[in-house]
């Protein structure tokens, strides 16, 4: 186990024995922790040790484990499948699933405040950026425009506007946190590099609905089933390919142009690349 699952482990070890302390475990676990890592490889880049990131890094994860449990929700997406097992409410309960988002999301906002290695400054950077970009100006926003999308009304432009903000949202939080980190200013550049993450993964997320097996991805293709407005209602799959393949020629570029060493984020890219 690397330190930063340790780290998860042990901030649940701290938690009251309860039922919704279990059911937190239950869907912490298979994680592929990207937001995580992007955070560090950032971090890395900028000199620092990643464990300096680790309780904001922790933050997001628990508010993207969060995102994910309310996304399978019966009035969500209604998925039975997430991180290989059964998603929350079919393990657990509903009201125990709804109960554990709403914790995780709150207990996100505890660990940044309550954490002992940033200074009152960065803490309120770190929460403001997690209230924005995971609430009205990033995922809930998103997730909006989701739910009342389908195949027959979106178009491109939507589409981007939904990545931005519904999976970018919380992309655009992992490249701000080290920048907060290192107390510098440079907003506009790491809210671009997160936006452009977050269209890669969404464009490819939808793609593997299309040409991966529930088992590889761990999950159910429900948006296909629920017809569902995605990266394929407005391209085919050679376009799509073709896209995410011009969007990481331009994340190549735009980190040609970063204030750190990019020696770690660029191999995190190159994994995602070939995912
Ligand atoms: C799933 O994110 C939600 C999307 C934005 C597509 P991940 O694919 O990162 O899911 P986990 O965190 O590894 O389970
Ligand atoms: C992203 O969209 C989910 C969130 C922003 C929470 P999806 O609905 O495509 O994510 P998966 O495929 O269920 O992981
Ligand atoms: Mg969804
Ligand atoms: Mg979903
Ligand atoms: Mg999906």
């Amino acid at each position: 186990m690397n330190n930063f699952e340790q780290y998860i482990n042990d901030y649940l070890d701290r938690q009251r024995p309860c039922l919704i302390t279990d059911a937190m475990k239950y869907a912490l676990e298979g994680g592929k922790r990207f937001r995580p890592r992007i955070i560090f490889s950032i971090v890395k880049g900028m000199g620092f040790d990643e464990s300096a990131a680790y309780d904001a890094a922790l933050a997001l994860e628990l508010i993207q484990t969060y995102s994910l449990i309310h996304d399978d929700l019966p009035a969500m997406d209604n998925d039975d499948m997430r991180r290989g097992k059964p998603s929350l409410h079919k393990a657990f309960r509903e009201d125990i699933a709804i109960l554990t988002g709403d914790e995780l999301l709150t207990d996100a906002f505890r660990v940044v405040s309550e954490s002992n290695v940033y200074d009152p400054e960065v803490k309120v950077n770190i929460i403001n950026a997690l209230s924005k970009y995971a609430g009205s100006d990033g995922m809930i926003y998103g997730q909006l425009l989701d739910v009342t999308s389908d195949s027959t009304n979106i178009d491109k432009e939507k589409l981007v506007e939904i990545q931005d903000n519904k999976t970018g949202g919380l992309f655009k939080i992992s490249c701000l946190i080290p920048m907060y980190i290192r107390k510098e200013d440079n907003e506009e550049y790491y809210i671009r590099l997160g936006s452009l993450i977050g269209q890669i993964f969404q464009n490819q997320d939808d793609l593997f609905d299309l040409i991966k097996t529930e088992a590889e991805m761990g999950k159910n293709r429900s948006d296909v089933k629920n017809n569902k407005g995605t990266a394929l209602s407005v391209y085919s799959m050679e376009e799509l390919k073709d896209l995410i393949d011009r969007q990481f020629n331009e994340l190549d570029d735009m980190l040609k142009e970063a204030d750190f060493d990019t020696v770690y984020l660029l191999e995190l890219l190159k994994a995602l690349r070939e995912r």
